[in-house]
């Protein structure tokens, strides 16, 4: 007897019946880099179709992601002036801070997430206060409080701290609670690989490292059992989402958090993901379209229950057309 499996693939209804996984625009989030300044709408080179916004200019870009029914962004902010301690990332009066209010006044159902780093607010570009030609753990820690106290008050509805310190959902933890912010939810990047897919973000938000490299806090891409380590960390410090990043070259990562942990996962989808598929569509070599509905689905696929992605506009112009 054979084993017929392609009478469930003879006709599209019969296959929609049977799919298992599905993209849908309730999974995204879109990522906004926001620099302090005035008519600044800046593309970026390596990012086709992603631009920095001044606040001044980034209202139509909003509309678009309200109209598309996206439910939420991620900031990401480029200061005007940097220091050695990253000091405007908790000004009340910063870049983020500002966008957080108008996008809460004009916009008040979008989902706002923040990025909680310091790498696009230090000189040196690292993740946090330099010790001896190293990221301080713990003293970047008491910074990171100060930072996500400061975008809670501004209306933050989420934080998402990306610097990879440990501890650091702990303290950030502590921090809320102890302002009064217990509803405030966390989204953890709690496997974060030292990865060169991050390079055109690098440029988008002007943070590479001006010595070094992030591998002292970043970890290793050839370790699977240590992503699971500093998931359980994350989830007994009480994140409230897990995330992997960077996504397609760490599917594996990302069923096994989906597995092993009660909770939703991220994962984000990163900066090289998206030039890549947008270089080699815009020359004809691959279908664009197909490659990036293929990549998300997969990490749907893999477990993601969220995606952050540069590619949240196109893929919803995709399925509202549906
Ligand atoms: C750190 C941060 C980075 C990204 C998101 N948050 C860069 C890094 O760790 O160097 C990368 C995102 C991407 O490549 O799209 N603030």
């Amino acid at each position: 007897m054979i084993n017929r499996t392609r009478r469930l693939r003879r006709t599209e209804n019969i296959r929609r019946l049977v799919r298992e996984n599905k993209l849908t625009i309730d999974d995204l989030i879109y990522p906004l880099f926001i620099e302090e300044g005035e008519n600044i709408e800046a593309e970026i080179v390596s990012m086709p179709g992603i631009k920095r916004f001044s606040l001044d200019k980034v209202s139509r870009e909003l509309d678009e992601v309200v109209a598309l029914k996206i439910p939420a962004v991620i900031l990401f902010g480029i200061p005007a002036n940097k220091d050695e301690t990253g000091s405007e990332t908790w000004n009340d009066e910063g870049i983020i801070q500002q966008a957080i209010r108008l996008i809460k006044k004009n916009y008040p159902d979008l989902y706002v997430i923040t990025d909680v780093c310091f790498c696009e607010y230090t000189s040196h570009g690292h993740c946090g206060i330099i010790h001896d030609h190293d990221v301080d753990n713990d003293a970047t820690l008491v910074n990171m409080a100060k930072q996500v106290i400061s975008h809670a008050k501004a209306g933050a509805d989420m934080v998402a701290p990306s610097a990879m310190m440990d501890g650091m959902i702990d303290a950030i933890r502590q921090a809320l609670d102890q302002t009064g912010f217990t509803n405030l939810p966390i989204m953890s990047y709690s496997a974060k690989y030292a990865s060169a897919f991050y390079g055109p973000f690098r440029d988008a938000a002007d943070s590479a490292p001006s010595f070094g490299d992030r591998r002292t806090y970043q970890m290793d891409p050839a370790n699977r059992d240590e992503a699971l380590r500093e998931a359980t960390f994350d989830d007994q410090e009480g994140a409230d989402i897990l995330m992997v990043k960077p996504a397609l070259a760490y599917l594996d990562i990302i069923r096994d958090v989906k597995n092993n942990f009660d909770r939703p996962v991220a994962c984000y989808n990163v900066s090289g993901e998206y030039a890549m598929i947008k270089a080699a569509g815009a020359k004809g070599w691959i279908d664009e379209e197909r490659v990036m509905m293929e990549s998300l689905l997969s990490m749907k696929r893999a477990g993601a229950d969220i995606i952050i992605t540069y590619f949240a506009k196109d893929v919803a112009k995709l399925l509202l057309k549906k």
